[in-house]
């Protein structure tokens, strides 16, 4: 978020076709709970366009590129680095420690989210591999609940920028509004 070092999202192993929803939907939810950038590993030029064509109508800042080798983006990270699996550490028991390596220490993140099988050299370069419960599910949920904890809730009010639209919140029934009329 601005203000904040950085929140990148890196998704490994996107198979073109099988994963487009959810590399799509990780990017979303990135952008939606306030990482700052989406790292798609692969050819999900579809997902980076759908979640490009998000921002633009709905707002940003927030960023998503394209990588051959998600390998070199964990390898190169100047930062710390959080794979969500789960088998790692839970969430609650190391959430204190991540957080003040981030707000306090100033250090940028790299969530890692995998689809398939994620190798074990992830696991290895990863500061803290964080479960989510240490139940299988999903890489959308597991990142959704990591950002809201590591920024405890301020994501939910976060401002956008240069957005066309916006949704006027409602009990019930759909609002949207062009944003300068908000
Ligand atoms: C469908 S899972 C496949 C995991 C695969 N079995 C493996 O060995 O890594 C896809 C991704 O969802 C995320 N995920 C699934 N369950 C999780 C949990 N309990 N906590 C955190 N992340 C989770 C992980 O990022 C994982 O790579």
């Amino acid at each position: 978020m601005q203000g904040e070092p950085e929140v990148a999202v890196l998704r490994l192993g996107h198979r073109p076709g099988r994963d487009e929803r959810m590399t799509t939907h990780v990017g979303l939810t990135a952008r939606a709970l306030g990482a700052d950038r989406a790292i798609l590993g692969g050819d999900a030029s579809k997902s980076q366009g759908t979640v490009e064509d998000i921002t633009d109508r709905f707002g940003g800042p927030f960023e998503v590129e394209l990588t051959e080798s998600p390998k070199a983006v964990i390898r190169n990270w100047d930062g710390r680095i959080v794979h969500l699996t789960m088998y790692g550490e839970r969430v609650q028991d190391v959430e204190d420690e991540i957080r003040e390596s981030h707000a306090e220490a100033g250090n940028p993140i790299l969530a890692v989210v995998g689809s398939q099988k994620v190798s074990f050299d992830v696991y290895e370069a990863a500061d803290w591999n964080v479960g989510v419960t240490n139940q299988p599910h999903s890489e959308v949920a597991g990142l959704a609940v990591f950002l809201d904890r590591l920024f405890e809730g301020r994501e939910l009010d976060r401002e956008w920028e240069d957005a066309d639209q916006t949704v006027v919140p409602k009990a019930t029934g759909k609002k949207v509004v062009p944003a300068d009329e908000e």
